[in-house]
């Protein structure tokens, strides 16, 4: 299994604290972000890692996060462009993923789950991972049977058939780059994930795993500042 970060993206919504930085740099406690999702992929077992970044701030990303060494990793980096929608990792992966499985996380996404029991008995198709919110018209939601089997998927629906989030760490098969590469782009111009979830759940092979424990997307003023509470509240548990 290999893994892919998406550290690319405009991030406007945290403007103008982006204007010098990438988002998944700035700091969350004692941290930058990025550092987050590294090592919920190295807990995980994942240690093959591509980090994709945006143009303006690749240099950033290789002064500070090297060959991967210190995380116990291996880190390779490709610039991104331009922000075409998530599922544009897997046509800038693809020479990375190669013959392997692949999983995808959000640079920006800030977990406590340890995913590696999921990892290691993944056994093709694709898996997303859910949480229970109390808001789910925020979110991409999903609705599941009870064998975990995935029945749709919605954007920000106004009647939420679940309660259920999908978060931001997917895990696909190795015909995901071959997925993508022949999907069509949305009205806004991207390769959407949905969609490409969706491809898998037409085919009856999109599993849902339920998540517990942290989960906090730090795209904006206010969950940057509850992901940084979070994580400060964690470390001072652990004696950090
Ligand atoms: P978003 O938070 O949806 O987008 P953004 O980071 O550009 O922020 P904003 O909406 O404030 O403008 O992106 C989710 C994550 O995926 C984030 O870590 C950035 C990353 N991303 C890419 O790397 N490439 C892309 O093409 C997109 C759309 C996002």
């Amino acid at each position: 299994m290999k893994g892919i970060i998406l550290a690319g993206g405009s991030a406007t919504r945290l403007r103008p604290l982006t204007w010098v930085t990438s988002k998944q740099l700035l700091p969350v406690y004692n941290k930058p972000m990025i550092y987050y999702p590294i090592e919920t992929l190295v807990k995980a077992g994942i240690t093959e890692i591509l980090v994709i970044v945006s143009p303006e701030f690749a240099g950033h990303y290789l002064n500070l996060l090297g060959t991967g060494k210190d995380f116990g990793a291996h880190f390779s980096f490709v610039v991104q462009p331009n922000p075409g929608g998530l599922a544009e990792a897997f046509l800038y992966g693809k020479d990375f993923v190669d013959d392997d499985d692949v999983t995808l996380i959000l640079g920006d996404n800030i977990f406590d789950h340890d995913f590696s029991s999921q990892i290691k008995n993944f056994k093709g198709g694709a898996k997303i991972y859910a949480k229970e919110v109390h808001d789910p018209e925020r979110y991409g939601v999903v609705e599941f049977d009870e064998k975990m089997n995935a029945l749709s998927i919605e954007e920000k629906p106004k009647k939420p058939k679940s309660n259920y989030a999908v978060v931001g760490l997917y895990t696909y098969d190795n015909r995901v780059v071959k997925f993508v590469e022949n999907q069509k782009r949305s009205e806004r111009g991207e390769l959407e994930i949905t969609d490409l979830n969706n491809i898998y759940l037409k085919k009856g092979e999109l599993s849902v795993d339920v998540i517990e424990g942290i989960w906090e997307d730090a795209g904006t003023f206010d969950s940057l500042l509850r992901a940084a509470n979070l994580m400060a509240e964690k470390a001072k548990k652990k004696g950090k």
